[in-house]
């Protein structure tokens, strides 16, 4: 053998123990503890951006600044299932899908559409509650705004990061899109005749409507889209806690808890108001 052909062999071999070595450590830093490192913590982190009522908002409880609603609900008692404490990270819509795939949170809820799209980097959980988008307005603009065309040239809204953006793009193409951080900017510009309509999911507008004399739901059908339901998202490979997680939901999903969460954050969302 020439001494090219000695350090090449040599070079590979070497190349496929390393390569070896590589998939066995990756294997192990893989293992999944997500379960596990909860309960060992005591606390479950989770993720949620609390402008979205009646799924998380803001309340004062005794003077102090707390989260409410169904999301906040359904993780306590995730939590008291888990026998552990919880603690919300408040933060944008766009930094919950962030921390989660980073792994800063054990989970992120906010009303999170399961979408393909997403699937690719963040793990979901059995879904645990069915949306639709609408479109609000002014309703002195019921008569202007009847179909998806009628909003050609006219400023209309979404929240940055979700999924109405692509609703407003893909549905409502001629319209002049206009990204907002949350909803409720959306609404004063809507008021104030900034902008012309929102797209929003119809748990959400409804809220928006009932507590504004002034505005009103789009007499206009948006086709359903990917991401019609809502999941709890965790870091890829959480599949230990995502198993535990779709235990419980379906468990309260049974006994009819999430429609009464929902119930109670409406009435704890109007009362705020
Ligand atoms: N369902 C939409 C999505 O996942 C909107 C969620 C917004 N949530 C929030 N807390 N602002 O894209």
């Amino acid at each position: 053998m020439s001494i090219k052909k000695i350090v090449t062999v040599a070079l590979l071999a070497l190349m496929s123990v390393s390569l070896v070595a590589c998939s066995q450590s990756s294997k192990s830093a893989k293992e999944d503890t997500s379960l596990s490192d909860v309960q060992k913590r005591g606390t479950l982190v989770v993720a949620t951006s609390p402008d979205f009522a009646p799924f998380e908002f803001k309340r004062l409880v005794n003077g102090k600044d707390t989260v409410a609603g169904v999301d906040v609900e359904l993780s306590k008692e995730i939590a008291k299932e888990l026998g552990v404490d919880v603690h919300f990270l408040t933060v944008s819509f766009t930094n919950v899908l962030g921390s989660v795939s980073i792994g800063k949170a054990d989970y992120g809820i906010s009303g999170i559409s399961v979408t393909e799209e997403r699937k690719k980097a963040l793990e979901f959980t059995e879904p645990y509650f069915e949306s639709k988008n609408v479109v609000i307005i002014r309703k002195a603009d019921l008569a202007k705004y009847t179909s998806v065309d009628s909003f050609a040239g006219k400023s209309v809204s979404a929240q940055k990061g979700t999924i109405q953006e692509g609703v407003l793009a893909d549905q409502i193409p001629k319209a002049s899109a206009v990204s907002l951080t949350q909803n409720s900017e959306g609404v004063n510009e809507l008021k104030s005749g900034q902008i012309e309509g929102i797209v929003m999911e119809s748990a959400i507008a409804q809220g928006y409507v009932s507590s504004n004399d002034d505005l009103t739901v789009a007499n206009i059908t948006l086709k359903k889209v990917d991401g019609s339901s809502y999941a709890i998202a965790l870091p890829k490979g959480s599949i230990a806690l995502r198993n535990r997680i779709n235990g419980i939901i379906k468990k309260l999903k049974k006994e009819g808890k999430i429609d009464d969460y929902v119930k109670k954050a409406n009435q704890e969302s109007e009362a705020g108001k």
